[in-house]
């Protein structure tokens, strides 16, 4: 039976990712906004801002499900789906290098022509879709585990 820790953590995990999915989604918008009007400044550097905010957020949630216990509170549930939350873990580290390496983009060029912007867009939105996917991949990970923990108590 899914105790309260387990159904306080995974309501946890679920919230994170749906603050992650709104900030990403935001980041989405004004990309789409910038790139239809050839990248003003101020756009550009709010975007440098927010991106800068996500890789933060990013940072604390990924430490939180490697050390609160993510691929624990999977193995527990359904040990079988081992194997695909330790890929899931793995995938972190690239994610993070990608977006800080974006932070550090933007930042250099921040208060360049639109020439570089639009090679930027394509990669930040890319990276944005990777992150939305590994995410979602982790909540169906967890559902899963937590259904197939369910089922065998029935
Ligand atoms: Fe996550």
């Amino acid at each position: 039976m899914i105790g309260q820790e387990s159904k306080a953590f995974i309501d946890a995990m679920k919230s994170e990712h749906r603050d992650l999915g709104d900030m990403v989604h935001r980041l989405e918008l004004l990309l789409k906004e910038a790139v239809g009007r050839g990248w003003p400044g101020p756009l550009a550097e709010d975007i440098w801002v927010r991106l800068q905010k996500l890789e933060r957020v990013l940072a604390d949630h990924f430490a939180r499900e490697e050390q609160g216990g993510f691929l624990e509170e999977a193995l527990a549930h359904a040990p079988r789906f081992g194997p695909q939350a330790e890929h899931l873990l793995s995938e972190h580290v690239t994610l993070l290098a990608c977006v800080r390496y974006l932070v550090r983009e933007a930042e250099l060029n921040r208060h360049t022509p639109s020439a570089f912007w639009q090679v930027f867009a394509d990669a930040l939105a890319g990276a944005l879709r990777q992150l939305l996917a590994h995410e979602a991949q982790e909540n169906a990970l967890l559902q899963k585990a937590f259904n197939a923990d369910a089922d065998i108590v029935q």
